[in-house]
């Protein structure tokens, strides 16, 4: 990959307000997409002089923090042309940035669109756009061209990069817009993105995943894992800082491998130490860590770290050798439970959470008491937990004895108190201490409440006012209340 200047985000428009539109658009990217920005802007431009008003937007983010992050871009490039954000989805284009890696959040997203459809009746110019995970899925895409013809635009998670051209097209089409691509190799540089936070960001450092867990359909909508190299990583977070950044998290679907398929390769923890010099910035998260990969190194850097922050998301499946060799997670109970280990040896004071599922095909109630075994073991600060849902496609859906929704609920059920019986009594562990937050935001419920974040992911409201937002403070824990504290600043 070439060794290039990121270019910022003033220069972004700059580069798009020299773009010629008399002539074609060019074939490199991302000065394609700039081309199209600037096409699409007076675009917007015309339409907004014709009704006399802004074209407004909305997108709607379903799934996890890549979703989060992709749906930023998409914000940059809708407010790059003209469009205007609106409070809800009664705007000129809704885009829905869509999840399927369980079938609930498919089926919200089918429910959605009814209201949509119902909304673009009374507002003939309203421009629907689907993009993410689901429509990479053959079966999704038919359905909507035979059921939900209204939408406008369908695109997937490969080319997402090119945003602004599918825009173009869109506004230029009567009839719906579809382009989606099986994979890709490409990863796009220097396209606008729109934080919601001031304060944070994420930072993709790789995309895709070639771990193929039998349950997951991930592999399957977001294609082969590839790495960002490190200096496009390191600059864009200069860059952030730069912005009024204090906090990054890097994302992955298994940050641990970061680095593997680079032409130079380099492991996660080196990139860790790269990012730590980044003068400015105060705390890096990252999202996920898979167990098979985590490394001693990854550990050491942890320990030895300034900013990396005191949470780990260790996501575990299930707590049964048997289960987890049928989910081809590649570890047993035994070499999680000593990985566990060696990170509360290295930091006592670290906070663990993880995801579970239960009802995999074929989980006994032997299998299943594993995993609470594991829940009980590990006291971890929180579990998401969620019920096995079978995905068209990955290998777990075609096995039998898939397990009846009674047992499944009453095993969830079970599994969810433990998990908060636990995680209730974890928390509280903290109380009396003083820790570093960083403020986030104002308590919507009481104003003269803010609310911080601890390096351990932990929530506490304080008094305090706006100005606060974004800084680092000193706050005394004083009472745990379940999940979160109440406390008082004191630096
Ligand atoms: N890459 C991350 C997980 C991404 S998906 C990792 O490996 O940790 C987030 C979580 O959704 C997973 O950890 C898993 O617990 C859950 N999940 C994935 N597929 C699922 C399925 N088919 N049914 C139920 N939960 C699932
Ligand atoms: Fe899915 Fe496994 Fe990849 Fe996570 S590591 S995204 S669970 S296949
Ligand atoms: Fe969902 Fe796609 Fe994330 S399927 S969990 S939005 S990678």
């Amino acid at each position: 990959m070439e060794n290039k200047e990121l270019i910022f985000d003033s220069n972004i428009d700059k580069l798009i307000e020299s773009a010629d539109l008399t002539k074609e658009a060019p074939t490199e990217e991302p000065y394609r997409q700039y081309w199209f920005m600037k096409k699409a802007r007076q675009l917007v431009n015309e339409k907004s002089k014709e009704l006399n008003r802004d074209l407004t937007f909305c997108v709607n983010t379903f799934g996890c923090q890549m979703n989060a992050r992709d749906s930023e871009k998409l914000v940059g490039v809708l407010e790059r042309i003209g469009y205007v954000e609106a409070p809800d989805e009664n705007a000129d284009f809704v885009i829905y940035n869509t999840c399927t890696v369980r079938e609930n959040a498919n089926l919200r997203v089918y429910g959605r669109l009814g209201y949509l459809h119902s909304l673009k009746k009374k507002n003939p110019h309203m421009l629907i756009g689907l993009c993410g995970c689901m429509m990479q899925e053959t079966q999704v895409v038919e359905k909507l061209k035979k059921s939900y013809s209204f939408v406008n635009l369908i695109f997937g998670t490969h080319n997402i990069y090119k945003f602004a051209e599918l825009v173009v097209s869109a506004l230029t089409n009567d009839r719906m817009v579809i382009d989606i691509w099986k994979d890709t190799d490409k990863i796009v540089e220097d396209l606008p993105s729109e934080r919601k936070y001031p304060f944070k960001s994420g930072v993709n450092i790789m995309f895709g995943c070639n771990n193929f867990c039998s349950y997951c359909i991930v592999p399957y909508v977001r294609g082969r894992e590839r790495s960002r190299n490190p200096k496009d990583i390191v600059r864009e977070i200069e860059h952030l800082v730069a912005d009024g950044v204090v906090e990054v998290m890097l994302l992955g679907q298994n940050v641990n491998s970061y680095g593997k398929t680079l032409e130079e390769p380099m492991t996660f923890a080196q990139l860790l130490q790269e990012v730590e010099k980044i003068e400015g910035l105060e705390r890096i998260r990252f999202m996920t860590s898979h167990p098979k990969d985590l490394s001693d190194e990854l550990i050491e850097v942890m320990k030895n770290s300034k900013k990396i922050c005191r949470h780990l998301h260790l996501p575990l499946q299930s707590g049964s050798s048997e289960i987890l060799k049928k989910m081809n997670r590649k570890y047993t109970k035994n070499q999680y439970l000593e990985l566990v280990e060696k990170i509360r040896k290295a930091m006592p004071d670290i906070s663990l959470t993880t995801d579970i599922i239960v009802g995999f095909p074929g989980e006994t109630e032997e299998d299943f008491l594993e995993t609470v075994d594991v829940v009980e073991k590990v006291r971890y600060d929180s579990a998401f937990t969620f019920i096995y849902s079978k995905r068209t496609g990955t290998p777990a859906a075609a096995m039998e004895n898939q397990i009846s929704e009674d047992v499944v609920k009453d095993r969830f059920d079970r599994l969810l108190s433990r998990v908060q019986e636990i995680g209730r009594t974890m928390s509280a562990r903290y109380t009396g201490t003083v820790q570093e937050v960083l403020v986030e935001e104002q308590n919507s419920q009481d104003t003269h409440l803010m609310t911080g974040r601890m390096s351990n992911n932990l929530l506490v409201h304080f008094e305090g006012d706006t100005s606060l937002v974004g800084t680092i403070c000193q706050v005394r824990l004083d009472e745990c209340r379940g999940f979160y504290y109440m406390g008082t600043k004191v630096g």
